[in-house]
């Protein structure tokens, strides 16, 4: 027996209705804030993410999934969201647009991880991105939507994680500082944490190790060594943030697991704490387009992982609209009656009414059975009298009741019915 690979998930039908919902309700933000949809392939040259989220991470050293296609061309799965838009910004020269460009997306991303609740090497991602302005206020803008997006969706128990974590020439001295902090407690370390203070020392910060992140703790914070812009453009973030009203918390050891992040960088945590536990991530990255080739330009953006979304929508218990399920069902008794049935569903569905017809030659009690698993809130039944009087019995399936119709009144009645709610 084959099994869908470790790490991923088939969506089945009963589950389809929380991906709907996420779905719809990401795209109404989008829209009310003005960004447009782009999709970009599930594959990409490996290079746009060892350039861009960078060697000394955990995605690019031990979770991509790379391969060479038959031509030779070495190509990874898609590793997360943002260095493809940056790549189709400048290969579609959205740079000559009104700026700052922005967009949404949705779609896999893959990540060679140990899977556990809310962690997969298949996961789905809901991300935007505003590129092309470097104005706080669009981080705050950002920010904003991130908050009204879980929101929007009926969760309320997160919070709001925030840091910067400056540029290109603030950010070498605070290394510095940082590495010369935790050499002092090397015997301590874990392994990952001995080789991230000699490959990637800003990454030590955010260890989940109790040993390690007591040494975090009484580390020289990021803040402190931001430059002048650095710290101008953090206090300005935060001013729009507090004129909103939308409540965040400094967090000086929040530094994210990509690495081309610069300045503002935020979380959205769920109140159950874990590891790997956040709803979603973003920030500014001020020098990934640039890094591609471009000409330095401004960005900023966030990211929301829907199956952990899902996971927390579960566990606050919120009921989730469910799919809408056909409004009748076409039951029959007999041959003949089957003709007339696949006639009359056919008819239906063409007048726009969603019906499913019974199959095989089940007892009518069997096809009763059929319609409440369905959820369909009536189910039109045919037999032989029916035929011969040119009527069909229509039966409301949450009272029970029912009744001879004529077959000419058949549309108009359903389209009078609410379906069930
Ligand atoms: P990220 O924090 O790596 O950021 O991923 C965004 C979100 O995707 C995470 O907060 C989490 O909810 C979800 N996620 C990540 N990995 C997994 C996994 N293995 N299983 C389940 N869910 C996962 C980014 O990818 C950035 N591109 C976000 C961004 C957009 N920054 C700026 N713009």
């Amino acid at each position: 027996m084959y099994k869908a690979p470790r790490g991923t998930s088939d969506i089945l039908p009963k589950e389809q209705a929380y991906w709907k919902y996420v779905e719809e309700k990401a795209v109404s933000l989008c829209q009310l804030y003005g960004y447009q949809p782009l999709s970009t392939p599930i594959f990409e040259d490996s290079q746009l993410f060892t350039r861009t989220v960078a060697g000394g991470t955990d995605i690019v050293d031990k979770e991509m999934y790379t391969f060479t296609d038959r031509g030779g061309q070495k190509l990874a799965l898609r590793a997360e969201g943002t260095a493809p838009v940056c790549r189709a910004y400048l290969e579609h020269g959205l740079f000559n647009s009104p700026q700052p460009v922005r967009l949404y997306y949705f779609g896999p991303a893959f990540r060679y991880e140990r899977p556990q609740a809310g962690r997969h090497r298949q996961h789905h991602q809901f991300g935007f991105e505003a590129l092309g302005d470097a104005d706080p206020a669009i981080d705050a803008e950002v920010i904003e939507m991130a908050q009204q997006f879980f929101l929007s969706l009926g969760l309320s128990q997160f919070s709001i994680q925030l840091n910067s974590i400056g540029c290109k020439l603030c950010q070498p001295k605070y290394v510095e500082a940082l590495k010369q902090h935790y050499s002092a407690y090397v015997a301590r370390l874990c392994p990952d944490c001995k080789t991230r203070l000699a490959r990637n020392p800003l990454r030590l910060l955010d260890c989940k190790k109790a040993s390690c992140q007591k040494i975090a703790e009484i580390a020289p914070k990021i803040t402190d060594y931001l430059c002048h812009e650095c710290q101008a453009h953090f206090q300005s973030a935060q001013g729009y943030l507090k004129l909103l009203g939308i409540p965040f918390q400094l967090n000086y050891r929040l530094v994210r697991g990509l690495d081309y992040y610069t300045r503002t960088v935020f979380e959205v945590e769920p109140q159950e704490e874990g590891a790997q536990s956040a709803l979603g991530g973003g920030g500014r990255y001020d020098n990934l387009i640039e890094a591609l080739g471009g000409k330095p330009t401004p960005a900023v953006g966030f990211a929301a992982g829907i199956e952990r979304l899902i996971l927390n929508l579960k566990r606050q218990n919120l009921t989730i609209p469910p799919l809408p399920a056909p409004v009748a069902f076409i039951a029959y008794l007999g041959k003949e009656a089957k003709m007339e049935a696949v006639k009359l569903s056919s008819q239906l569905r063409k007048a726009s009414i969603a019906v499913m017809q019974a199959i095989g030659d089940k007892s009518l009690k069997a096809q009763l059975r059929q319609a409440n698993v369905f959820g369909t809130s009536y189910t039109i039944i045919i037999g032989k009298a029916e035929i011969e009087s040119r009527t069909v019995i229509f039966r409301d399936m949450r009272s029970g009741e029912q009744k001879s119709i004529p077959q000419t009144e058949i549309v108009t009645t359903l389209k009078q019915t609410q379906p069930l709610g």
